[in-house]
C-alpha cells in the first residue's frame, strides 16, 4: 500500500510544471495588491471561486487573465522562488520549469525581466539543494512570426534556457506551425518538447509530427499514443519521455488516465508523473503520484519506476543522471 509518506519521500524529477500555474491565490492576491492590479477578487474563497473548467480552452481563460499580477522582476523571482521551497518540499531534486514568454510580452513585460527574475530564483534553489532549469514555451495559438520573434529574443539568453516547448490552445494548432522554431532551437543546441494533451482533436496525428518530423525528445501528456501501436513502440524504441499529470487529467477529461499510465508503463515506455499547474489542479508532484497510485493500486516498484523514468528522460547530464539513477 502507498503511502503520502512514500510518495513525498521519494526523489523526484519534475518536468512538467509550468511556472505561471504555480501562482496560488495568495500570492495572485498579494501581487495584485502591490501591483494596484484590479483581478476582481479581494479573497482566496473569491478567487478559488473563479476556479471552474472542465477542458482545457475553458482552464486557459481561467489562467491568461490571472498573469497581469505578475509585472516586474521581483515578481517572478517571488513565483518561482515560492515554487521551487514547494518543490524542496517534495524532495524534488531537480526540475525543468516551463514558462510562456508570450503570455507576458503580449501585454508589455519585457522578455528580459521575466528571465532575469525566474532565473534568479533558479539560482537561489540550490540551497535548497534544488537544481533548476528553464524550459520556453511558444504558445501554439500565437503566429509563427511572433513565435520567431520570440526565439530571436530567447537565444540572446541561450544559457539560461535548457531548452524549448509548446503549449496552450491544441486545437487546430499542430506542432508542424512550429516546426521552423524548433529547427532552430535544436540547431543552437536547445532540448525539444512539445505538449500533446490528452483527448484532442487530432491528437494522434499530433503525437506524429512531434515524434516523425520535429524529433522531439519528450511529448508533455501523450499518453493517447496508446490508440497506435506503431507509435508506442517508437517511443520505446528512442526512450522519449512521456509525462502524464494525473490530477490535470481530471480536470480536463473524466479520468486521471491512470489505465493508459500503467499500459505504457508495462510496454517499456519512459512513462513519468508530474502536475502541470498545481496551485489551479489541486496538487504538487507528491500528490500527482499518491492520486495514481491510491486509484489504480500501483506497486512499489511501479512508483519506483515512474520516478526513475523522471531521472532518465530528464535533460541533465549523464554523469549528474549517475548520482540519482
Ligand atoms: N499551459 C499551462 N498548462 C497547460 C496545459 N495543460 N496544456 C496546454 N497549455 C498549458
Ligand atoms: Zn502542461
Amino acid at each position: 500500500e502507498i503511502t503520502e509518506q512514500f510518495t513525498s519521500g521519494l526523489p523526484k524529477a519534475e518536468l512538467h510544471l509550468h511556472i505561471e500555474g504555480t501562482l496560488e491565490p495568495e500570492l495572485k492576491l498579494k501581487l495584485a495588491k502591490r501591483n494596484n492590479v484590479d483581478i476582481g477578487q479581494t479573497t482566496i474563497e473569491e478567487v478559488q471561486k473563479t476556479y471552474q473548467y472542465d477542458d482545457l480552452a475553458s482552464f486557459l481563460n481561467v489562467y491568461y487573465p490571472a498573469m497581469n499580477v505578475l509585472q516586474t522582476e521581483q515578481d517572478f523571482y517571488d513565483l518561482a522562488f515560492a515554487y521551487l521551497s514547494k518543490a524542496a518540499q517534495n524532495n524534488v531534486r531537480h526540475v525543468e520549469i516551463f514558462f510562456d514568454p508570450q503570455a507576458h510580452t503580449s501585454r508589455g513585460i519585457s522578455f528580459k525581466t521575466v528571465i532575469d527574475g525566474l532565473y534568479q530564483a533558479t539560482v537561489d534553489a540550490r540551497a535548497l539543494n534544488v537544481d533548476a532549469a528553464l524550459i520556453m514555451c511558444f504558445l501554439r495559438d500565437f503566429s509563427k512570426e511572433s513565435a520567431r520573434k520570440t526565439l530571436e529574443e530567447a537565444l540572446i539568453y541561450k544559457d539560461k534556457i535548457v531548452g524549448v516547448g509548446l503549449d496552450s490552445d491544441e486545437h487546430n494548432n499542430p506542432p508542424l506551425k512550429f516546426a521552423r522554431q524548433f529547427e532552430d532551437a535544436a540547431a543552437a543546441g536547445l532540448h525539444r518538447t512539445v505538449h500533446c494533451d490528452i483527448d484532442q482533436k487530432d491528437s494522434i496525428e499530433h503525437i506524429r509530427q512531434a515524434l516523425e518530423i520535429m524529433e522531439v525528445e519528450r511529448l508533455d501528456h501523450g499518453t493517447n499514443i496508446v490508440e497506435d501501436p506503431d507509435l508506442v513502440n517508437l517511443v520505446a524504441k528512442k526512450q522519449i519521455g512521456l509525462t502524464s499529470c494525473p490530477l490535470s487529467n481530471g480536470f480536463v477529461s473524466p479520468e486521471m488516465k491512470g489505465k493508459e499510465v500503467l499500459e505504457l508503463l508495462d510496454q517499456g515506455v519512459k512513462v513519468s508523473i508530474h502536475s502541470d499547474d498545481p496551485a489551479y489542479f489541486g496538487g504538487y508532484i507528491s500528490d500527482n503520484y499518491f492520486a495514481i497510485a491510491k486509484k489504480f493500486n500501483l506497486s512499489r516498484e511501479q512508483v519506483v519506476q515512474l520516478a526513475r523514468n523522471s531521472f532518465e528522460t530528464s535533460w541533465i547530464s549523464p554523469e549528474q543522471k549517475n548520482i540519482y539513477l
